[in-house]
């Protein structure tokens, strides 16, 4: 089934997890990984879906090895574990990654649909990906309605 094809029926299945009408346009994606070299070191994507955002962290040159994805979806679990042998897929909330990876993390990039989310599960995400960088930013997330807060709001809303 096409990348549409499946995002289409989890959109139906579960619209408030999936959110989005079609998976990330290759550019969004190119954009998102951009930062990204062989030296990053270990990276995290949260809400992975079909794997956009994956092939273009991987085709920056990111050992497999290095990328821990975690995304909600069964079948969208299935389909990362098909198309990228070798990445670590956690079929878990984005809310628990903080305390699954290892700490250092060199990037954390997310397609999660934050703004639909509750405010505690937005700060809950966004904290858990500061604690795990090895140092500020970067934190990737895919564009937003509105603008995101600042990485300082965010702390202060953690404190
Ligand atoms: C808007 S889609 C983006 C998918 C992909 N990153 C892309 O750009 O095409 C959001 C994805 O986040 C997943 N998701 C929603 N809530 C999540 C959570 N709390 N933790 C992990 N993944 C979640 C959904 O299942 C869906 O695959």
């Amino acid at each position: 089934m096409s990348d549409l094809g499946l995002f289409m029926k989890q959109l139906i299945r579960r619209p408030h997890h999936v959110v989005a009408l079609a998976p990330s346009s290759d550019d969004l994606a190119r954009a998102m990984a951009a930062h990204l070299t062989p030296d990053t070191g270990r990276v995290v994507e949260l809400g992975a879906g079909t794997g956009k955002l994956t092939r273009a962290i991987l085709a920056r040159g990111i050992a497999p090895r290095d990328l821990t994805v975690f995304e909600t979806n069964p079948d969208f679990c299935d389909c990362l574990r098909a198309r990228f042998p070798g990445i670590t897929v956690h079929c878990a909330g984005a809310e628990t990654a903080a305390g699954t990876v290892d700490p250092g993390i060199g990037a954390v990039i997310s397609g999660l649909p934050l703004l639909s989310m509750q405010a505690l599960t937005q700060m809950a995400i966004v904290g858990g990906a500061f604690r795990m960088l090895a140092r500020a930013p970067p934190l990737r997330s895919s564009p937003t309605p509105t603008a995101p807060r600042s990485r300082r709001a965010w702390l202060r809303n953690l404190a």
